[in-house]
């Protein structure tokens, strides 16, 4: 077991599994990462990246209203939903699937997330998306897709209080489809009802009306979103089409709803949507397989679907594709390392790869824990607390235990980067400077100062080292050091799983507990 199981951290070189191994040591002794204040920092960064009008509540004290004629060109009220990263587009498919993620981790982790005193910032995190996404969806067949463009907003550095670039809406509509956006929507409005269904039955209800509605005009107008709406092409544009997208809600919505309807569209079109078909060694908000095959492989769980079994044996078989890929066990397709043993699939904004693949890691864990199984990889068996300390290695990373010592998620730990690429961190904050900074004053005045960003934008995950585990905190640097909310959504999860590791929740006791509670226990 110890052999065949063995995690090999640094993918070429046994000496580097010998340094990680010190290094955990080394941080055992120093005392283990605080994964409750980091959760807790993970949560406030969605408080930095509000759009709209602030509520009393808000934390994050060096931002201020803004956007607050999003939407009134095209006579529709825009007003609200996040910033997608360092810039003030506000894009609908990243933001959707950073909606997805959290109500997932939420779903999965509630009660440890509880336990930390957080669940409420975790609802409140989820709201401030799907509330837009209510605003955005103004009838049946008529989603709006993004606000802002990326050419005008680049164009500028400013904060978003000043905000003086276009703030044109783009939408997709029945003859402009865009399968992909509404598919996604729905799988976010899907998950957030199941996650207000207890604190918020009447919210639930909405969402997941809106979501039904979503998921049948993204499957009866069938196209991709980057060709109705051409500005978001190259940001971010639907490389893997919409069918992945289409498969995840109908997940979601059956998982929302206990609906057959939903579950026989996963079923029917698993071969025809590349359901069972597609094996990938990535996930993100552009590529959902693995996320969905995740997630189908928790249906067979469930006695009650024992009729699906054979297609859903085939989805699970591709979900182990990806976590064999990840563990670096499955035989020669598995996903790069740095030589610190960080999951590396791209050079710009690698972490987003990084801490979805904790996630589902981490999920998958708990699955084959709950199944007493062992994942059978094609190069060995690997049991859940190995995976489960695989997904915790590349979150120590991500918290500092890497050659650079540094913490990739903003504001933890003595040292992390400190000159993000993010407008509104990098500029003094409107509440100590309430005068106009204009669109190139701040990329004169503000931008290229070697100075630490006078805002620290907590809980941001940045883009990350490159494929050395070297990085270089600059600001113009921004494939290392922009953040994006779907990079921190994933780690609400990650982090709440492995605060129960280190403390029985139990022993905990900040939080209190929420009557919500009852509707998240594992099904
Ligand atoms: C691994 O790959 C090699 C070469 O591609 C193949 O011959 C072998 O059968 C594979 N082993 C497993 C366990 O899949
Ligand atoms: C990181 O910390 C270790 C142990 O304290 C030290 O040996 C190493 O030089 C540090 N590396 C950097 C890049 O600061």
């Amino acid at each position: 077991m110890a052999e065949k199981g063995e995690l090999r951290f640094g993918r070429h070189c046994p000496l580097l599994l010998i340094h990680a191994v010190l290094l955990t040591l080394l941080l055992a002794v120093a005392g283990a990462f605080d994964y409750a204040d980091a959760l807790a920092k993970s949560l406030l960064y969605f408080e930095a990246q509000r759009s709209g009008r602030l509520p009393y509540n808000q934390r994050v004290t060096w931002r201020d209203h803004s956007g607050l004629t999003d939407g009134l060109e095209q006579g529709v009220d825009l007003v609200g939903g996040y910033y997608d990263a360092g810039d003030h587009v506000k894009f609908g498919l990243p933001m959707a699937f950073t909606v997805t993620m959290l109500s997932w981790s939420v779903i999965e982790y509630a009660e440890q997330i509880d336990h930390a005193g957080e669940l409420e910032h975790a609802l409140d995190a989820i709201k401030w998306g799907t509330d837009y996404f209510v605003k955005a969806h103004t009838s049946p067949n008529v989603l709006w897709a993004e606000v802002g463009d990326g050419d005008t907003d680049h164009y500028c550095w400013q904060r978003p209080e000043d905000m003086t670039t276009s703030r044109r809406a783009y939408k997709v509509d029945e003859n402009n489809p865009g399968s992909d956006l509404a598919g996604e929507t729905a799988a976010a409005m899907a998950a957030a009802s199941i996650v207000f269904r207890k604190s918020n039955p009447h919210y639930a209800h909405l969402l997941l009306h809106h979501a039904q509605q979503l998921f049948e005009f993204g499957d009866r107008y069938r196209g991709e979103y980057d060709r109705s709406v051409e500005v978001v092409k190259s940001y971010y544009g639907s490389v893997s089409g919409y069918k992945d997208e289409l498969l995840w809600a109908a997940l979601w919505l059956h998982r929302a709803t206990d609906s057959e309807f939903y579950l026989n569209y996963a079923i029917d079109k698993a071969h025809c949507f590349g359901g069972v078909g597609w094996a990938m060694t990535e996930f993100s908000w552009d590529v959902k397989y693995a996320g969905l095959q995740v997630m189908a492989s928790q249906l067979l769980m469930k006695a009650k679907h024992k009729t699906h079994g054979h297609i859903l044996e085939l989805y699970r078989s591709k979900a182990e594709y990806y976590i064999c890929s990840c563990l670096d066990m499955n035989n020669g397709t598995d996903v790069e390392r740095t030589p610190g043993g960080l999951l590396y699939v791209r050079q710009w904004n690698n972490m987003q790869y990084v801490s979805s693949a904790a996630f589902l890691l981490t999920v998958y864990s708990d699955l084959i824990s709950s199944s007493n199984k062992k994942l059978q990889c094609p190069g060995g068996l690997v049991d859940h607390e190995e995976i489960l300390a695989f997904a915790k290695f590349q979150a120590d990373y991500i918290l500092g235990s890497n050659p650079m010592n540094m913490s990739y998620l903003v504001g933890y730990g003595p040292n992390y980067p400190r000159r993000v690429h993010h407008r509104g961190a990098s500029i003094v904050s409107y509440r100590e400077y309430r005068g106009f900074i204009g669109c190139t004053q701040g990329y004169d005045n503000w931008y290229g100062r070697p100075e630490p960003n006078p805002n620290v934008v907590t809980g941001a995950l940045v883009g990350g080292p490159d494929c050395q585990d070297n990085f270089l905190d600059q600001r113009g640097n921004y494939m290392q050091t922009e953040a994006c909310t779907y990079n921190t959504a994933p780690l609400v999860g990650v982090f709440a799983r492995l605060m129960q590791l280190e403390r029985p929740i139990q022993e905990l006791g900040r939080g209190r507990s929420f009557p919500l509670l009852a509707s998240y226990k594992k099904k």
